[in-house]
This record gives C-alpha cells, structure tokens and sequence, in this order.
C-alpha cells in the first residue's frame, strides 16, 4: 500500500491537487472537510455539530473525525492506498491514525507540505467565497481564525512526520499543473525508495 498526507493551511490546494493525484496513482481520497460538509447537507446529528465548529473556523473535536476516518478505512478493504487532506489536523488524530494504520499493517509513506504564502491563500479562499457557498470563506474574521488554528494545533503535525523522516515540503504557489508535477515527484520518489 502507498498511503500519504497532502498538507497545508486552508487554501493552499489540498482539494484541487488531491482530484488529479487520486486519478494518477488510484487512491483513495479521504477528506474530512468534504466528509464532514457532506453531513451537514445531510443534516445529520453529527453534521449539526461540526457545524458549529467549523462556521467558527475551530477545529471539530478529535473523537468525531477519528471515528469518521475509522469507519472510511473499514469500507475499503481492497484499497491500494489512501490521500488524507485535511487530515490529521492535530497531534492526537496523526498519533490515532497511525494506530489505525498499523492495525493495517501498513502506514504512512510521505506527508507532502504545500507552501504558500498567506497573501495568496487569503485572496484564493476570498474569492472562492463569492462562488462556493462555503460558510467559512466569506467572513475575513473565519479565515482569520482557520489560519491561527492551523498555525497552532495543525503545523505540530508536520512535526510528527518529519520526526519518522516522511515530510517534504513543496512550492505550492504556480499553475495547478506545475504543482502538481512536484508533487508526484515526490510521490514517485518515496515510491522507489519504499
Ligand atoms: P477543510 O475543508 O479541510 O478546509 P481547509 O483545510 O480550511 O482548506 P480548504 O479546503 O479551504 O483549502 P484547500 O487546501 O483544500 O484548497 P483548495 O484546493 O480548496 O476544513 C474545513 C473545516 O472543517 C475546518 O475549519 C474544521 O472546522 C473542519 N475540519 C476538517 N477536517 C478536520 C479535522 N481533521 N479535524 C477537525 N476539524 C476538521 O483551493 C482553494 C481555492 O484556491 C480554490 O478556489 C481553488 O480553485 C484555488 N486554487 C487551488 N490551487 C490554485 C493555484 N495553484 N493557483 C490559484 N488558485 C488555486
Ligand atoms: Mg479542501
């Protein structure tokens, strides 16, 4: 199995880039911002919750997103591996992850970093917000507020992965498609190396 973790601050392109690598490599795409946004259009209990988390801009508790990730690995027994965006955000879900990966017999191979700089992040999610309907882009308080989460619950993170070796860090300022191209080339790079 080649599992990995594409990971960056909001709007850095976990999203776009995770569409085409999923289609190259024949992974599973696991994001819990869409799993998560699924619920609340389902307006599920669990959906009605995070809600009021993620219209914050804070981070919905540890437990919910562990047990989501839990229960995406168990129905895909067959998968050749998985992409995580958005996922691991905290020390504890990486540490959990982990956990569940080796369960598995298998683990994380790389933790792919997008770079960018925050001028360019806020004018991505701003203008995104005039189109998608995504609560948290339309007020500069709530993107304030996701950049300050991910500044200190999120980037301890790639902590965790640089500790076992498997961070890199890629340019993620460009066309989507010079981004893209880095990333596999750090993704065929580990893949000789494993
Ligand atoms: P989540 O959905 O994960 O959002 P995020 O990480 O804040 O970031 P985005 O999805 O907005 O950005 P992205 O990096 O995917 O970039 P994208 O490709 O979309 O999380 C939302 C909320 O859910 C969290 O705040 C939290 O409340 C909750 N949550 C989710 N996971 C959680 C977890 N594990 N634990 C706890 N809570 C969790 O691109 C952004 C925009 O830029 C797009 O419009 C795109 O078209 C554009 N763009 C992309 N690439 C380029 C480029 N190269 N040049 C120009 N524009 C570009
Ligand atoms: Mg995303």
């Amino acid at each position: 199995m080649f599992n990995m973790i594409l990971f960056g601050p909001p709007g850095s392109g976990k999203g776009t880039q995770s569409e085409k690598l999923v289609e190259k490599y024949g992974l599973i795409h696991l994001s819990t911002g869409n799993l998560l946004r699924e619920e609340i259009t389902g307006n599920t209990p669990l959906g009605q919750e995070a809600q009021r988390f993620m219209d914050k801009g804070q981070l919905v508790p540890d437990e919910v997103v562990i047990g989501m990730i839990d229960s995406c690995l168990e129905n895909h027994p067959g998968a050749t591996g998985f992409l995580f965006d958005g996922f691991p955000r905290t020390v504890a879900q990486a540490e959990a992850l982990d956990k569940l990966l080796a369960l598995k017999k298998t683990s994380i191979n790389l933790l792919a970093a997008l770079k960018v700089t925050e001028e360019e992040l806020i004018k991505r999610l701003l203008n995104r917000g005039q189109t998608s309907g995504r609560r948290d882009d339309i007020n500069a308080a709530v993107i304030h507020e996701r950049f300050i989460v991910y500044t200190n619950e999120t980037a301890p993170v790639a902590e965790h992965y640089k500790a076992q070796d498997k961070y890199r860090t890629i340019m993620g300022e460009g066309t989507i498609d010079e981004i893209f191209n880095k990333i596999c080339e750090a993704i065929d790079d580990t893949m000789q190396n494993l």
